[in-house]
């Protein structure tokens, strides 16, 4: 979608009036230029490097860098987390600091490495103080996400988390009621599993990490659940 700056001026363009601009009035930068439709068409490094200059909202201010996602660019798993916390922040890769730990063992538990799944989150920028993000910051940075599945083609999505699951779902159920069933997005099999922060909060949930993990391998193997 053409942001409405941009769309407004296009109309008067149209119409044959000139738009003169105040002095202390910024042109609209040049990420929110580029836009959604033609995020839809990068290849991974036009992504990478449109989302590393991005200042589609107020957390490029604060960030110390972009988080873009790692891993294996064709992995059969894709797991999208919430945000980049401080450690991820630093080191500029999601899932570092003692969650990303505890992420690694959860994919160990089912055979599968870091390397070998693409690992991303909603935000690609570190909210300030860990806050959750907000619904205009998670809109704004849709496009970015919703490009890199696409590339992907991951055969099973691991949403971890409440915030994941429910900017992913477009719903704000309770992750007690959305692991319990099987979801799609853009027909691709998505389950929802506790974030692993929470794991390391309530150790006794990993045991309903396990399963939800047991029936996304099922899943990504193309077994009925
Ligand atoms: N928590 C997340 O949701 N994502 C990260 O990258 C790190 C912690």
């Amino acid at each position: 979608m053409m942001h409405p700056e941009h769309q407004r001026r296009a109309y008067l363009k149209a119409m044959g009036i000139d738009v003169w601009l105040p002095r202390d009035e910024p042109e609209p930068s040049a990420a929110v230029a580029g836009d959604a439709t033609a995020t839809a068409s990068l290849d991974w490094d036009e992504l990478a490097a449109r989302v590393a200059g991005c200042t589609r909202c107020e957390l490029s201010q604060s960030r110390t860098q972009t988080v873009f996602g790692v891993g294996k660019r064709t992995a059969d798993w894709m797991i999208i987390g919430e945000a980049p916390g401080g450690e991820e922040d630093r080191r500029g890769e999601p899932f570092v600091g003692r969650a990303g730990q505890m992420l690694d063992e959860m994919l160990r538990a089912i055979g599968l490495s870091r390397n070998a799944v693409f690992i991303a989150n909603i935000l690609k920028c570190r909210p300030p103080n860990n806050r959750d993000p907000k619904p205009s910051e998670a809109a704004e940075c849709r496009g970015y996400l919703e490009r890199q599945i696409e590339l992907v083609q991951p055969k099973i999505i691991l949403a971890v988390g409440k915030i994941a699951a429910q900017n992913l779902l477009g719903c704000d159920d309770t992750v007690g009621r959305m692991r319990s069933r099987t979801h799609e997005l853009h027909g691709i099999p998505l389950v929802v599993t506790y974030h692993p922060a929470y794991l390391l909060r309530s150790p006794s949930h990993k045991r309903d990490s396990w399963r939800d993990l047991c029936i996304a391998k099922r899943l990504a193997a193309g077994i009925d659940t």
